[in-house]
């Protein structure tokens, strides 16, 4: 069963000679844009961590579809409850025809949502993009304001307003004009913090930073929402420390300001719990919306918008909803995801691989000096190079010969951060123990092969 082996490259060149048919295909027929050469792996099947490619290569997957495939690739009990839903219907357009698996999929996410309030209401979109403008949208009929704060290093997605919500500008070139009264503030990254400051006084710097947007940018008054991750991914794999949320949570608080928490990535049990506001809610300072998508659907498109009733409520009729949203067999999807991960604790592997991760990680930090920091929650970590640790300068080219390597090697890795000097991990929370050894075993070859290449 491919769901127990190990990695195994079956072909002398990678890609193999079925994998370049394909992507000499895929280069005549789709858009330049979505042809990069990082990655010339074609998939034929997954299951569990496993990746085999269409030459019969066995890969080992650390990026989990980023961070779609916590469950892992096809999971029994998903795909048997995706084909029973699919002999029944496909679609119904949940504003015209009612469906059980939406109903009973959104009164699971209420009770389970650690967004604040006692009374929590839910509703489905198709991408975490989706979700991400739909919480704005709840923020602003809520609160009738206008103006967005958003954070340095975040990625909310390529829609318009996401767009403009993102940081990285390269993914947006030649895209505007974009809306208006969106504030960038800087997020609290204590790696890159001013040298020499206390993790307290990195985030009384962080916190004045964003203070002063009420002062330059716009009124607070004017303000409908803050949008964070509880755990940047594209930006790095930074987790937001929580003395910084307990004070967003005052500010927001003092100023009516909707604090709305973008799990698409770092929800659905990777952070070592199920969603990563759990640890916010803990620490008293809970966000007042959670917009999630990614793992929760385990594959299939479906992202969710959680609120407490009083501000569900506001939206006026008409303003949300769309054609897909919540489709059925999306539906049917999320809801066994939900049962199993529930049910065999995945946040609680979430720690336990994490643990596991951080100890390798570790190991790396005392031999190879290009790694400048490794952090992380639960199974979400990031291990960030650099070219001295001295001037942390990102060391993106090291990553993609890192990249590069192991993936003609049986690991596929993807990076993030500003210079995209940070590998992420994203394994599908399922992965064996001997999977996990012999992926990280093939990064520790490839940091090794990649300090030799660029030795001077
Ligand atoms: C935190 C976060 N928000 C939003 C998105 C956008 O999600 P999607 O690509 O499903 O639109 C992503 C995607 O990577 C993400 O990581």
């Amino acid at each position: 069963m491919l769901r127990q082996e190990l990695p195994k490259m079956e072909t002398k060149e990678f890609p193999g000679p079925k994998a370049t048919a394909v992507l000499k295909k895929r280069d005549e027929s789709i858009p330049k844009a979505l042809c990069g050469t990082t990655y010339p792996v074609v998939i034929r099947r997954g299951e569990g961590a496993m990746i085999e490619d269409v030459d019969g290569n066995k890969i080992v997957d650390f990026v989990g579809g980023v961070g779609v495939l916590n469950i892992g690739y096809t999971e029994p009990e998903v795909v048997e409850a995706v084909k029973e839903q699919a002999d029944k219907y496909f679609h119904c357009i949940f504003n015209v025809v009612g469906h059980e698996g939406y109903v009973d999929l959104a009164a699971e996410f209420d009770k389970i949502m650690p967004v604040r309030g006692d009374k929590v209401k839910t509703y489905f979109a198709n991408s975490g993009a989706e979700a991400d403008e739909n919480a704005i949208k709840v923020a602003k009929a809520y609160t009738g304001r206008r103006s967005i704060i958003c954070f340095s290093g975040a990625f909310h997605g390529r829609t318009n307003l996401t767009m403009a919500l993102t940081a990285q500008k390269s993914y947006a070139v030649g895209m505007g004009p974009f809306p208006s009264d969106i504030y960038r503030a800087e997020f609290p990254n204590l790696y890159r913090a001013p040298k020499g400051y206390s993790e307290e006084e990195a985030i009384s710097y962080y916190l004045e930073k964003l203070k002063k947007i009420f002062v330059e940018g716009t009124p607070a008054s004017d303000v409908a929402a803050m949008i964070v991750e509880p755990i940047q991914g594209e930006g790095g794999f930074i987790p937001a420390p929580i003395e910084w949320v307990k004070a967003v949570r005052k500010i927001c608080d003092e100023n009516g300001i909707m604090l709305i928490a973008d799990e698409v990535q770092c929800g659905n049990c990777r952070s070592g719990r199920y969603f990563a506001s759990e640890y916010w809610k803990e620490a008293g300072c809970p966000p007042d919306i959670i917009a999630t998508a990614k793992s929760m659907g385990g594959g299939a498109p479906i992202s969710a918008i959680s609120a407490r009733a009083e501000i569900m409520d506001a939206i006026p009729a008409g303003v949300i909803g769309g054609t897909y949203c919540g489709n059925p067999l999306a539906t049917a999807s999320a809801l066994k995801v939900l049962e199993i991960m529930k049910r065999e604790d995945y946040a609680g592997k979430a720690d336990v691989l994490g643990e596991k991760v951080l100890a390798r990680y570790k190991e790396f930090a005392q031999k190879y000096p290009e790694v400048g920091d490794y952090r992380g929650l639960g199974a979400m970590i990031g291990i960030e190079f650099v070219k001295s640790r001295e001037t942390k300068e990102p060391y993106g080219a090291f990553v993609s010969y890192i990249i590069k390597y192991a993936l003609a090697h049986g690991l596929l890795l993807e990076a993030a951060g500003e210079g995209s000097n940070v590998i992420r991990f994203l394994a599908p929370l399922c992965i064996t123990d001997d999977q996990l050894n012999a992926g990280l075993d093939i990064m520790e070859d490839a940091i090794v092969h990649a300090r030799e290449y660029f030795a001077d």
